[in-house]
Order: structure tokens, then sequence, then C-alpha cells
């Protein structure tokens, strides 16, 4: 497996704006403001704090990707990011250890438009794959 680095905590919420305060007064600093992600239907913020990056992620429609998740989490975090120097081996890997690709590499544009991918296993959940 191409070593795994942790690049951020995926974080559902409901007001991306109030919760990006709460989390300021958490002592938590913005590393990019807001941004809407128009392929998902979500908006996106980025923010850290002792080495940790968070990226909250709000759905601004009925029918965007986090949906059905929001339904279920409520305000949680819901998935781990990892980088990896090569992606297409360490996808390729995980899906061989029963890792279920819930999406397609797909440029995330709040991530300087690199290619994420989600996927999800029955003993781990959910976590997120970005192209370096
Ligand atoms: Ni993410």
């Amino acid at each position: 497996m191409s070593p795994l680095t942790v690049h951020h905590i995926g974080y559902l919420v409901k007001k991306i704006e109030k919760a990006k305060d709460a989390f300021l007064s958490l002592g938590f600093q913005v590393e990019q403001d807001t941004l809407r992600d128009e392929t998902r239907k979500v908006d996106i913020c980025f923010l850290c704090k002792d080495g940790y990056r968070i990226e909250l992620v709000s759905p601004y429609a009925e029918d965007s990707v986090v949906s059905g998740l929001m339904k279920r989490y409520k305000n949680s975090p819901y998935h781990i990011c990892y980088e990896t120097v090569d992606f297409d081996a360490a996808f390729a890997d995980l899906t061989a250890n029963g890792y279920i690709a819930i999406d397609t590499p797909t440029p995330a544009p709040a991530l300087g438009g690199r290619d994420v991918v989600f996927l999800s296993s029955a003993v781990a959940g959910m976590i997120e794959l970005i192209r370096p």
C-alpha cells in the first residue's frame, strides 16, 4: 500500500457560517474560507488548529451528496481524508481490500481541483482519498 497521510477530517454541519464561528471560538483558524462545490451541492471551508485540519461540509440543496448523511448524523465528523504520493496504486489497493468506491475520482473545487474519491469499508467506515 502506498503510505497514506491524513489530510483532513470531514465534519458535517447544518449551518456552515455558524459552525465556522463556533470552531473559531474553540481556537481554530480559517485556512480556506467557504467555497461552493456545485457538483456535490455542498459549501466547504477548511479550518486548522494544532496541526489538525478539519473540513466543514454543509449541504445547500436537498439533493446534495451529503443530505442523506446529514439526516442520519446531524453535526458530526464523518470521514477522514488521506493523501498519498501514488493515488492510483492506493485506490487499487483499497478497492482490493474491501473498500467500495462510492463515486469516481472527481475534481474538488475546494481542494484546488485535485481529484478526490470516497470509499466505504464495512469495518472502517467512510474515507476520502485525494490525488497529490
Ligand atoms: Ni473531505
